[in-house]
């Protein structure tokens, strides 16, 4: 089974406008001959307006970082898929830090991917285990409720488009990476089983799971070479050309 391989970067709540106008301008001479990998950037929302315009007939590709469920109405602050759509491709959703600080739930986690297929965006949905989880040997159970309970109810067509990105949450910003190998393990032995078994063989051998937490360009190459790590999803590393783009290139 090839899959191909995707790097998004996950820029958190940083860089203004301006400074997503320069990033990007200096990212994209540097990334627009690059089609053998998806390449994705995750501004915040403010910025995914003058990302379209500087990504616009390039290869880069854009996400959000998180949205509503709902597609209208009361919600303020919010930010509904179908406003999404006209932006972006993709959108982050469960990310660590929302579960965290944000009062985000494996149920919430669940009405916003399905939400966001309905809506025809594609949702990159995150699971981890946290520090105490990790050295409790709760890896395994944890990750898999993510799983299930994220991607609940969900048809095997709608599952082809979901990317699953595992970001255990002691690696998130530490800069301890898991270990290819650690990482690997709970790609192809607890979170590709349970995907095949949700929505079948061909459709679980298929989707992609990216690693996040602490990649760099030195670590990136042999992360990305395990079987069941189909790329990754980037915080830190994203915010500066050199590294993204070196990251980039190691996913071939
Ligand atoms: P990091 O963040 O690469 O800075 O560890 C990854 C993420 O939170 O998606």
């Amino acid at each position: 089974m090839i899959r191909r391989k995707m790097v998004a970067g996950n820029w958190k709540m940083n860089k203004n406008l301006y400074e997503t106008r320069d990033l990007l301008r200096e990212m994209v001479p540097e990334l627009k001959d690059i089609t053998y990998v998806d390449i994705v950037v995750c501004p915040p929302f403010v910025g995914l307006g003058v990302a379209v315009r500087e990504t616009a007939d390039t290869p880069i590709q854009l996400g959000a970082q998180n949205l509503h469920w709902e597609a209208s109405g009361a919600y303020t602050g919010e930010t509904s898929p179908a406003m999404l759509v006209d932006l972006c491709r993709y959108v982050i959703i469960g990310h660590s830090e929302r579960r965290a600080m944000f009062g985000e739930t494996d149920v919430s986690v669940n009405k916003k991917v399905k939400a966001a297929l309905q809506a025809g965006l594609l949702p990159i949905m995150c699971v981890g285990e946290t520090l105490e989880e990790n050295k409790a040997g709760l890896t395994a159970e944890v990750v898999s409720r993510m799983v299930r309970e994220g991607l609940k109810d969900l048809t095997a067509l709608q599952a082809t488009d979901v990317i699953i990105a595992y970001e255990p949450v002691w690696a998130i910003g530490t800069g301890l990476a898991a270990t290819p190998d650690g990482a690997n393990a709970v790609h192809r032995d607890v979170i590709r089983p349970i995907l095949r078994e949700m929505f079948g063989q061909l459709v679980g051998n298929g989707m992609r799971i990216l690693y996040g937490g602490s990649v760099t360009p030195a670590n990136a190459a042999e992360l990305f070479a395990q079987s069941d790590i189909d790329g990754g999803l980037v915080g830190g590393a994203s915010l500066k050309t050199e590294s993204f783009v070196a990251i980039v290139k190691a996913a071939l």
